[in-house]
């Protein structure tokens, strides 16, 4: 007997509320045992393996650099770390984990700054795709690269470079992480501004599935309509959906010309205006515009990043920003920052102190030391806190401001306690990094940003994280930048792909 039309109505709704409420918490997982390393064993190479248990009884501090993320402050207590030659070998050993129920923590590089890289101590194995590091092919007139997700940064830069062409994505770990990672936590970085997100530079994916699946998405093409397109869900996924294997991402033509300035500016109100004119007056050729504020700087140079400015044109600086343009004509590109100097200079009222122009390739560089390299020397100061929102431009400083002095009235102020709060960013991308630089991480310090930071961000209708990822450090936080329904679908497509939980458990989702 068929149902009324109503009655079908409520079956249909009843049964969508259970499919919704079917979203079960991952069931437990299993720790890697000896046995299963007989069976990595296998079907690895011996030299793919690093394990503490038996036949293979590594010291654990062979595995420290794998369990342990880039700020050192999570770690997890992996026995085992598998590190794959081919996507079959990814597959076979994923295959494997999920029949077993075995977490797999799939990791690039470990330069991820949220946890998303390391176990978090259920005993999952660690997936490193360090061994996969071939470019596939690249082709110097359309700029298509496909490359291992192994690949690191850096090396893909150096593979490309005499094609002249150059990678859209650049960041300060460039030497160590991997494409692989990049696309995983879809990095923002110093060339987004120019070139966009990895979103739309990525043009297809090798993944495998949590149930061993290759999903062979690695097309090369510009334009493709052909229904939903997957490769984004893994784009941003943080690892939790399966492991990429395989990139092809489209790389821009090397600027035949590239310069950058260094500004001293006498406040931060003179930002928004710089930005305004700096973007009229060098238009297309800008190419980045990043900023950071006189502790940032003062700490870059304290530990060795770079080359410190003059003192004069230090002095009475209450910020920096530093503007790189890439163009067809350096002699073009020259006059417009130049005459963009000259403007700031002679404006009414000046909004820069000084500016310092790159002259050599060596002081190219150095200049951009000085900001990549704040990440590296807030390491070096203590313990940090970070923070990687997104907020409007004007509130920067408002937000490093408001934060420090929540922590003034904590009573954390201080050397033994917080020593500095910073903030520096993407100015181009309204991406500021807020550092708390603390001498330990102490639950009393944590209890004073979080969810202190997180509600001053939902007060600008900002994001919880511009470009780091939510990891294990923000999973619960999500909600201060997604919807309930939001979190909701995303619940619901990580039990399509992952309905066992084992792929980066405790990652991304509370
Ligand atoms: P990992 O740290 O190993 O992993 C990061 C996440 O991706 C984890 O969740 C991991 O499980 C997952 N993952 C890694 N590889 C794969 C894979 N093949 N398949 C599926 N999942 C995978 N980020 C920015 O966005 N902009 C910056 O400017 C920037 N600058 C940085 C500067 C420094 C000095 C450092 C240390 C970090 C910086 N980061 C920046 C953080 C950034 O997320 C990483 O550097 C980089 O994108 C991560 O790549 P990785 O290979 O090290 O990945
Ligand atoms: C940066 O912009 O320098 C990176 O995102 C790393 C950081 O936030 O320290
Ligand atoms: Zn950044």
């Amino acid at each position: 007997m068929f149902p009324t039309r109503q009655a079908a109505r409520r079956l249909a709704l009843q049964s969508s509320r259970r499919w919704s409420h079917s979203v079960a918490p991952s069931p437990r997982l299993n720790p890697v045992t000896e046995k299963d390393l007989a069976y990595f064993s296998s079907i690895l190479q011996p030299s793919s393996i690093l394990s503490t248990l038996s036949p293979s009884k590594l010291p654990a501090s062979e595995l420290d650099p794998y369990n342990t993320d880039w700020i050192g402050r999570y770690k997890g207590t992996s026995t085992t770390v598998l590190r794959p030659r081919t996507t079959q070998e990814v597959s076979e050993i994923v295959k494997y984990c999920n029949e077993k129920r075995i977490g797999v923590v799939p990791q690039g590089g470990n330069t991820g700054l949220v946890g998303g890289s390391v176990p978090t101590g259920s005993g999952e194995v660690v997936v490193n795709l360090g061994n996969m590091s071939n470019v596939r092919h690249f082709d110097a007139v359309s700029g298509i690269l496909v490359a291992d997700a192994g690949c690191v940064l850096q090396s893909l830069t150096d593979y490309i470079a005499p094609q002249n062409h150059i990678m859209p994505v650049d960041l300060g770990a460039k030497g160590s992480c991997q494409i692989g990672g990049n696309v995983a936590t879809n990095a923002g970085g110093l060339r987004l501004m120019r070139y966009g997100s990895l979103h739309g530079t990525v043009l297809g994916l090798e993944v495998v599935l949590p149930d061993g699946t290759i999903l062979d998405l690695l097309s090369t093409l510009r334009k493709d309509n052909t229904g939903y397109d997957l490769k984004q869900l893994f784009i941003g996924a943080e690892g939790t959906l399966g492991i990429i294997t395989g990139v092809s991402i489209l790389t821009p033509p090397a600027p035949q010309a590239s310069n950058n300035v260094i500004l001293a500016l006498p406040s931060f109100e003179c930002v928004l205006p710089l930005f305004k004119t700096a973007k009229r007056q060098l238009s297309e050729i800008m190419s980045a515009f990043e900023y950071i504020d006189r502790t940032a700087y003062d700490l870059a140079v304290k530990h060795g990043q770079g080359r410190a400015l003059n003192d004069e044109d230090v002095e009475g600086a209450a910020c920096f920003v530093l503007i790189e343009t890439s163009g067809g004509k350096r002699e073009h590109d020259e006059e417009k920052l130049n005459e963009l100097l000259e403007t700031l200079m002679t404006a009414d009222k000046p909004i820069i102190n000084t500016g310092v122009m790159s002259q050599t390739p060596a002081q190219f560089a150095s200049m951009w030391a000085l900001r990549e390299g704040v990440t590296e020397a807030v390491s070096k100061e203590g313990k940090a806190y970070k923070y990687d929102i997104s907020v409007p431009l004007s509130s920067f400083k408002d937000v490093v401001d408001v934060t420090r002095e929540r922590l003034r009235e904590k009573g954390l102020l201080g050397p033994k306690a917080v020593k500095h709060v910073i903030g520096y960013g993407h100015v181009g991308d309204g991406n500021l990094h807020l550092n708390v630089v603390a001498d330990a991480y102490t639950p009393e310090i944590e209890a004073a940003l979080e969810p202190f930071v997180y509600e001053l961000v939902a007060k600008y209708k900002g994001s919880i994280s511009a470009e780091h990822g939510v990891g294990v450090m923000k999973t619960h936080a999500l909600h201060y930048s997604k919807s309930n329904t939001a979190i909701e679908m995303m619940k619901r497509i990580k039990q399509v792909f992952d309905p066992n939980g084992i792929m980066n458990p405790g990652k991304v989702l509370p």
